[in-house]
């Protein structure tokens, strides 16, 4: 453990570009006094479409930018990137800080709620080919069957600002149909982006099926290990701090969406 980082220090989120802040929204929520390094890769969005390799690397640049400012925990908030690199950020990250991803926490809930039952995932095309989930889950609970589908549309979609429209409805409704997402129990939501459209989701199954997304079961466990780890700050917080790789007028209009006028929006720029 480094001996800089303390109960005050921040936490460290990142992305590849919004999505994300739906994580870090549910955890400035469920950890008021905590500090958040949100940073979100726009030079490099979509990560769903890029090789493991290339989103191993803007991976850990961006470990390097959170451990510089000291954070005490790194939410990898992205199921691209959480899909690909992992394991290497953990490694990477060793003691310094607590690594979390937005696969585990869901795997976890998943297998201990259901069982002999079918589940749906969409995501990426990235997450959806890693079988990320597939392993883990198979792993947890032997008894579930996964079906994935890949949504690539989605994200760009959602990303642009499209999301409660007719287009939306079309796409989502599209997706939805498809055969291998007949009879599920519950639907996971494999990408950070999709909770944005978790209504016009929900509506789709007329609310029939549970829709799972990484938000708040992720952030009750960043939760749980900062305080078995007697890291929770329980001084009066800084102000959070957003950091993007390219700096976008949507992105700027998205952050203040989510956390209002306390938006401290900066450009950092990840060189390849
Ligand atoms: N945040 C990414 C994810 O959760 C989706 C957007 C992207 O492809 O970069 O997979």
């Amino acid at each position: 453990m480094s001996s800089s980082r303390n109960n005050s220090s921040p936490i460290g989120v990142f992305d590849s570009g919004i999505g994300g802040l739906t994580v870090a929204k549910a955890i400035s929520e469920a950890l008021p006094n905590e500090q958040l390094f949100y940073f979100g890769d726009t030079a490099h969005l979509p990560y769903g479409d890029k090789s493991a390799t290339a989103i191993q690397a803007y991976s850990i640049k961006i470990c390097n930018v959170l451990l510089e400012q000291n954070c005490k925990a790194i939410v990898i908030a992205c199921n691209s990137a959480s899909s690909a690199a992992y394991d290497l950020v953990k490694e990477y990250v060793g003691s310094k800080a607590i690594v979390l991803s937005v696969i585990d926490p869901v795997v976890e809930y998943v297998a201990n709620r259901y069982s002999n039952d079918k589940i749906g995932l969409i995501g990426t095309k990235q997450t959806v080919a890693s079988r990320a989930y597939d392993s883990k889950l198979a792993k947890a609970n032997p008894n579930l069957e996964l079906s994935s589908l890949a949504t690539p549309l989605l994200a760009p979609m959602i990303e642009e600002g499209f999301f409660n429209n007719s287009i939306s409805h079309q796409i989502i409704e599209e997706y939805l149909s498809n055969a291998s997402l007949e009879n599920i129990k519950a639907l996971i939501l494999a990408c950070t982006h999709y909770p944005l459209i978790k209504k016009e989701i929900n509506a789709y199954y007329n609310n029939s099926i549970e829709v799972i997304d990484a938000p708040k079961v992720l952030s009750d466990i960043l939760s749980e290990r900062l305080n078995d780890e007697g890291l929770l700050n329980t001084q009066e917080r800084q102000k959070h701090t957003f950091f993007v790789s390219d700096f976008t007028e949507s992105f700027k209009e998205s952050t203040a969406l989510f956390f209002g006028k306390e938006v401290n929006l900066k450009h950092y720029p990840l060189w390849d």
